[in-house]
């Protein structure tokens, strides 16, 4: 909770203001991204899985047999079992997952689908350096991949995104692989379709954090004073999800009053969209080398398969 306090008393007091995309996520946050992902506009979802039923064969191909599949996140979908019933006797599958409520729902699942399937759940926080003998089996496996799907890696900043990049490359390690799903630059009606949805739910989970500034925090502000709102920063080649103040209004967080007049904006989360050629040179940045890529039918969405270059 004082975590929570001085971040959003950081963000408030900064210039242009911001709050961390984390607090989006509690329990009413999360359902509301599960129903944003089954909507039409927010395509990623759909082309995620097109592309999973395209190239999981020439995946398990290339990671060969007896693969340690360690995802970043909990698993619990359709991708994970896609993936899995295709690999070549995989040895083990790890889920990486800092909620143990998601993390417990992703493994009863797919103990029921795979029971011969070595499932190693590990709690832990991705984004953090993880132990390394959690990870490890006895004995070791010969190749891992290392695996996040999704759109999450548009989260980071370039920088961050680096860094990341270069950590699952040390635990994919020298004999091993990674297979991320990157999203892709397209034309700005479709990119902000998805990020304001015509049903709302993107509005409803954007102004979910003013809703915890408010029950949590105990802020004084008025919720009808700010409309959610997506931008696409081409400099940065992104979009922003931002709260835009509609009237002149006032947030009180304790001893603070942060005034917006009509227009200025708090920003709460970015999506980077990618080239294939601007993210293989990230990859090459972080380290990893690109070995192939596949691109969804509709030429929305692509995965990249990587390996860690020699040292
Ligand atoms: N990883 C998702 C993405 O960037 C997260 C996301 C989807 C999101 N819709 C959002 C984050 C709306 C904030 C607001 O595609």
């Amino acid at each position: 909770m004082e975590d929570f306090l001085n971040d959003v008393l950081t963000g408030l007091r900064d210039e242009p203001r911001w709050l961390p995309c984390k607090y989006l996520y509690d329990e009413k946050g999360s359902e509301l991204f599960e129903a944003i992902c089954e909507t039409d506009d927010y395509y990623v979802t759909r082309a995620d899985l097109a592309l999973h039923e395209l190239c999981v064969d020439e995946i398990s191909q290339l990671s060969g047999k007896q693969t340690h599949l360690i995802e970043f996140g909990s698993g619990a979908g359709t991708k994970t079992e896609r993936l899995l019933s295709s690999l070549d006797s995989p040895r083990a599958y790890s889920p990486i997952e800092i909620s143990p409520t998601a993390l417990e729902g992703s493994v009863k699942a797919l103990r029921e689908r795979f029971p011969d399937l070595t499932i190693q759940p590990i709690e832990a926080d991705y984004t953090q350096d993880i132990d390394a003998s959690k990870i490890k089996l006895d004995p070791p496996a010969n190749n891992r991949l290392v695996y996040f799907p999704g759109s999450t890696i548009g989260n980071f900043t370039h920088s961050e995104a680096r860094h990341f990049l270069k950590r699952m490359g040390k635990i994919a390690g020298d004999n091993g692989a990674i297979l991320i799903g990157v999203d892709l630059i397209k034309p700005v009606d479709i990119l902000l379709r998805a990020y304001d949805d015509a049903q709302g739910i993107t509005a409803q989970f954007n102004k979910n954090i003013l809703l915890r500034l408010q029950t949590e925090l105990d802020a004084q502000l008025d919720l009808d004073a700010f409309k959610h709102e997506a931008r696409f920063n081409a400099s940065l080649s992104r979009v922003e999800m931002q709260l835009v103040a509609i009237k002149e209004t006032r947030i009180h967080l304790g001893d603070d009053c942060f005034k917006f007049m009509p227009g200025e904006s708090i920003h709460t989360e970015s999506s980077h969209k990618y080239s294939i050629e601007g993210f293989q040179a990230l990859a090459l940045a972080a380290g990893l080398e690109p070995v192939h890529h596949w691109i969804d039918p509709e030429g929305l969405f692509s995965m990249h398969y990587l390996k860690p270059t020699a040292a």
